[in-house]
């Protein structure tokens, strides 16, 4: 059976047809608005009724970036989406003319899950997705079972604490690792090394247009692959966070394997060497235990769709 999924974005959503194999057959995009959540319902029935025409389907996934309830159907909260006890599921539902189950599922879940099933964990049987994005997902795969905890919230790992009085998070509390361990804190700190220092932003600002508030992610990644020493400096430092942060959750879970996914994976080693270094420099019983392998996600920006769609189908 083919199924649609959809990845929902602070500011765009992403929607597929996605077959048995986990390979997309069919893709649109929509822009969204975070503070409008009627019109992320909008876009995303759009673009399925769109994908429909074309396309037999059985199902559809919605993949969320935020707590989702256990009956799959509910975004509870989220830090950067303005949903509350919004009954997501339903209110695409009745917008579209189709009569196939929607069902939600958090968007790094959902990730976490095609590379699972069909990615870079496909050999195995314990694992963690962190997706590093706007926020930082979590998905903890243990036993070849996809771990939802006992309301359907488990593996929020992006708001463990890491910096007691820390940076304050769209949560409401202070010093998530999200806060340090995202696209968004890459971005912030760029930014902030733009103003205390022009001179070693200057190919940075240069990438920006000038203006220091327009840096994104991709503009470090960008200078990073030239060489340019502080956006090496500020990709290591991401990797450091997240690193480290990954050796906590291994004395909790003894994954084999960490994914790293997220626009960010484009760095390529320039992240995933910091990562794997701090990872060893923080992890406790160094030399008397395994050590996971961090990989980057194999399907890159579209593992949400893949994952939201095979969850679906189950
Ligand atoms: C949210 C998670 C989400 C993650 C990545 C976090 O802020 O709490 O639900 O998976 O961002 O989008
Ligand atoms: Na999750
Ligand atoms: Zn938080």
């Amino acid at each position: 059976m083919h199924a649609i999924g959809v990845d929902i974005g602070g500011t765009k959503i992403a929607v597929g047809v996605v077959d048995e194999a986990g390979r997309i057959l069919a893709k649109v995009r929509r822009d969204t608005v975070a503070d409008d959540v009627a019109s992320i319902d909008r876009a995303i029935a759009d673009a399925c009724t769109e994908l429909a025409r074309e396309h037999e389907v059985g199902a559809i996934g919605l993949a969320a970036a935020g707590f989702v309830s256990p009956d799959r159907s509910s975004v509870l909260f989220a830090p950067n989406i303005a949903w509350r006890e919004y009954p997501l599921a339903q209110r695409v539902g009745d917008l579209l003319d189709l009569d196939v189950p929607v069902v939600v599922e958090n968007d790094a879940n959902a990730a976490g899950w095609a590379e699972f099933r069909f990615g870079a964990a496909r050999a195995a049987t314990d694992m963690i997705m962190l997706t590093v994005g706007t926020g930082l997902g979590g998905a903890v795969v243990v036993d070849r079972e996809l771990v939802r905890g006992k309301w359907g919230v488990a593996a929020e790992v992006g708001h463990m604490r890491v910096v007691p009085g820390g940076h304050y998070c769209g949560c409401g509390h202070e010093g998530c690792w999200e806060q340090y361990a995202s696209g968004s804190a890459l971005v912030r700190d760029a930014r902030q090394a733009a103003v205390a220092n022009r001179d070693a932003a200057a190919r940075l600002l240069e990438l920006a247009g000038g203006d220091r508030e327009a840096i994104q992610g991709p503009h470090v990644t960008q200078a990073a692959q030239e060489g340019d020493p502080l956006a090496i400096d500020l990709l290591a430092n991401l990797g450091r966070w997240i690193g480290e942060g990954a050796a906590s959750v291994a004395a909790l879970l003894d994954p084999e394997l960490f994914v790293i996914g997220g626009g960010v994976g484009a760095a390529g080693d320039l992240l995933l060497l910091p990562i794997r270094k701090a990872y060893e420099a923080q992890l406790s019983a160094l030399g008397h235990r395994p050590v996971a392998q961090v990989e980057l996600a194999q399907h890159a920006n579209e593992a949400g769709i893949v994952g939201a769609a095979d969850l679906a189908r189950r």
